[in-house]
């Protein structure tokens, strides 16, 4: 049911991304569209699976779904960049400044971003909750949220001595959390409803989810994540791994599972899917 779903959501996000991208045009028009194609989709199905819940109109839910998906591939593609992690491989394929230059990878992050928000801007609910949604999505994605994320992740390369339990908690809130919470809540904005399971639920999820992640950077398969792994330790990243330790971590990553599920208890049997998408998120191997 879960399997279905995800795959449900995954075309659906590119159905929506095809129609919605095909007005840009050039380089970046391109990049755009090859940046944004595959992935897992999962802020994807978070975003469709709330929506679900709240009887959203489906064409809104599909465009949410494309914004923050554009606004996580904006993400990646600076994130990839020399300045950053400087990676060559994403999603199996070769990173945007390595298949064009820099230059073309900045912009198409930058016109990735201004994207996300021209589509919220253009959907059918009422004025009221396009701004909440666009002002939350804003603060999720700047200074307050993935971008000091990121900066703190970068700063802790070169800090003198390791982050704290609680520092590292607040970086990968920012540079994961922000966007996966947004995206868990979305469908509650849209449907003008109570937002707060659905916040809790995708905090402890996105958690888990970047434990998963740097988990996977040591025990996990290149050829199946689609990216180079075995990079975090020697470029001196922070994560939950380097300061608990592989066991320590896999512990945290089930019990914010747990903490993800039991928060989904008002939904009963609706939220059966959203359930299972917390276990995938630390079983995935890609
Ligand atoms: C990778 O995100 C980057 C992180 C925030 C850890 P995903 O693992 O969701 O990447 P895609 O979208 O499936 O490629
Ligand atoms: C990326 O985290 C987070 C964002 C892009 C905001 P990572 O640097 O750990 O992601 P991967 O491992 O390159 O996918
Ligand atoms: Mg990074
Ligand atoms: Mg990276
Ligand atoms: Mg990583």
């Amino acid at each position: 049911m879960f399997d279905a779903a995800l795959k449900d959501a995954q075309a659906r996000v590119q159905a929506c991304f095809d129609a919605e991208l095909a007005r840009f045009e050039g380089v970046i028009g391109e990049a755009m569209r090859y940046t944004t194609t595959g992935g897992k989709r999962l802020r994807g199905f978070l975003v469709l699976e709330g929506a679900r819940l709240h009887g959203v109109d489906p064409g809104d839910a599909d465009k949410v779904a494309v914004a923050i998906e554009a606004i996580h591939a904006y993400s990646l593609v600076h994130d990839d960049l020399p300045c950053m992690d400087d990676d060559d491989l994403r999603r199996g394929h070769p990173t945007v400044h390595v298949k064009w230059d820099e230059a073309t990878a900045v912009l198409t992050g930058d016109a990735l971003q201004t994207f996300a928000f021209e589509v919220l801007g253009e959907l059918i609910a009422p004025l009221r909750v396009r701004l909440a949604l666009i002002s939350s999505l804003a603060k999720a994605s700047g200074a307050q949220g993935m971008v000091l994320g990121q900066a703190l992740d970068i700063a802790a390369e070169s800090a003198e001595t390791p982050l704290t339990l609680e520092e590292i908690t607040r970086l990968q809130a920012g540079k994961t959390g922000a966007l996966i919470e947004w995206s868990g809540m979305a469908g509650a904005v849209l449907g003008e409803a109570d937002r707060e399971p659905l916040r809790q639920y995708a905090q402890s999820l996105g958690l888990a989810f970047q434990i998963a992640d740097d988990i996977l950077d040591i025990e996990g398969d290149a050829a199946k994540a689609g990216k180079r792994l075995q990079k975090d330790e020697e470029a001196g990243k922070a994560t939950f791994v380097s300061l608990l330790g592989l066991d320590g971590a896999k512990a945290r990553a089930k019990e914010l599972v747990a903490q993800a599920e039991a928060a989904l208890e008002p939904y009963g049997d609706d939220a059966a899917n959203l359930k299972a998408a917390a276990r995938f998120v630390i079983t995935r191997d890609m």
